[in-house]
């Protein structure tokens, strides 16, 4: 199907991850490659909704594929989630002749592009953005890459200071809802347990662990947790307490890593991903699809209907819980 479109408009929205900036450009540069005019929207749905708009060209985006965070800057936008955001907003794509948008974001973000769609048939594409990992319809989301390195450099230093001495460390990590982040970087880093929201470890055999590791004359133990989990009930510090109270022989400290796993320059593989994702984007457009993400299963850059993306759940490796296992014998 041929499309009209004349002008694409780009942003970032949610919590920003490493390669968007990389994807920005892509999109940009595919307009420009194109012929097709290319605006920025800053702030995500606010700057829509407040009318923050740039035209931008091949040059507007030099520099920054190296770049961590994202030139366009995030937002959560409340009034985006109510009718009459959501009317403003459109108010403002007519008055600068902007006729589909690339959101480059998580499902919230695909949330809010569906219902606009929805409501005022502005045709848009998504690219997956977010550290996370938790989207449907793709093997990775950009900015996973970079945060697993981030972490498995973080939680390497760590385990210096821990063996220096003979400590356990509980390492907390992001992943809202799910455990990719636990779970690869917790093998990637040699982590002892790994928590994750998918598998109940259970207290007690989180002490059996502990205590066999202490057997087999392990001089520090690192316990990564994502931040999601809630199968032990207990947060970090929490778990800290209980072990401590359970094994006095560990001495116990916390690490939440926090939103330093959000920034840094985005690694090879998410630049290459953001930069095939964002000529996707643009070219499915102009073959006039609409109410799509972008994806890559088995090195192809795939197409998913959004409304499958949001509403389905991303499965977890279980073959490497198996393997983490084995490996902190
Ligand atoms: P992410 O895209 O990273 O999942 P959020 O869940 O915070 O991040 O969503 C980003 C933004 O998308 C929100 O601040 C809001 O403006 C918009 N959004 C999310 N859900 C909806 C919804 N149900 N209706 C309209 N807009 C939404
Ligand atoms: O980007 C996803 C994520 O990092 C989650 O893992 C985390 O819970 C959340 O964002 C925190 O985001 P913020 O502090 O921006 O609300």
């Amino acid at each position: 199907m041929a499309s009209n479109i004349k002008k694409i408009a780009v942003f970032t929205s949610g919590g920003d991850s490493p390669g968007m900036n990389a994807a920005i450009r892509s999109v940009v540069r595919a307009c420009a490659y194109l012929q097709i005019d290319c605006i920025g929207i800053f702030r995500g749905y606010q700057g829509m909704i407040e009318g923050d708009f740039m035209p931008m060209n091949a040059r507007s985006v030099n520099n920054i594929i190296n770049k961590g965070g994202t030139m366009l800057k995030s937002a959560r936008c409340e009034e985006f989630r109510t009718k009459a955001g959501r009317k403003k907003a459109f108010e403002q794509l007519q008055a600068n002749g902007i006729d589909s948008l690339v959101v480059i974001g998580g499902d919230g973000s695909f949330t809010g592009a569906l219902k606009f769609n929805e409501e005022y048939g502005v045709p848009f594409i998504g690219i997956p953005g977010t550290i996370d990992n938790d989207i449907f319809g793709t093997r990775v989301t950009v900015g996973y890459d970079t945060a697993l390195n981030t972490v498995v450099e973080a939680i390497d230093k760590i385990r210096d200071t821990a063996s220096s001495h003979h400590r356990l460390f509980f390492v907390e990590v992001m992943g809202r809802d799910v455990g990719h982040i636990a779970l690869n970087s917790g093998i990637g880093a040699g982590a002892e347990e790994i928590l994750i929201p998918e598998e109940d470890l259970g207290l007690e055999r989180l002490l059996d662990s502990l205590k066999r590791s202490k057997a087999r004359g392990k001089s520090s133990s690192i316990v990564v947790v994502a931040e999601g989990d809630r199968t032990t009930g207990k947060n970090v510090y929490e778990l800290k307490e209980f072990v401590e109270e359970n094994l006095p022989i560990y001495d116990v400290r916390v690490c939440v890593l926090g939103h330093m796993q959000r920034g840094g320059a985005p690694t090879c593989s998410d630049r290459v991903l953001a930069c095939r994702m964002g000529v996707k984007a643009v070219e499915s457009l102009l073959e006039g699809k609409s109410n799509l993400m972008t994806g890559i299963q088995e090195n192809e850059i795939t197409l998913t209907p959004v409304i499958e993306a949001i509403k389905g759940k991303t499965k977890l490796d279980k073959e490497l819980i198996r393997i983490s296992d084995i490996l902190t014998v």
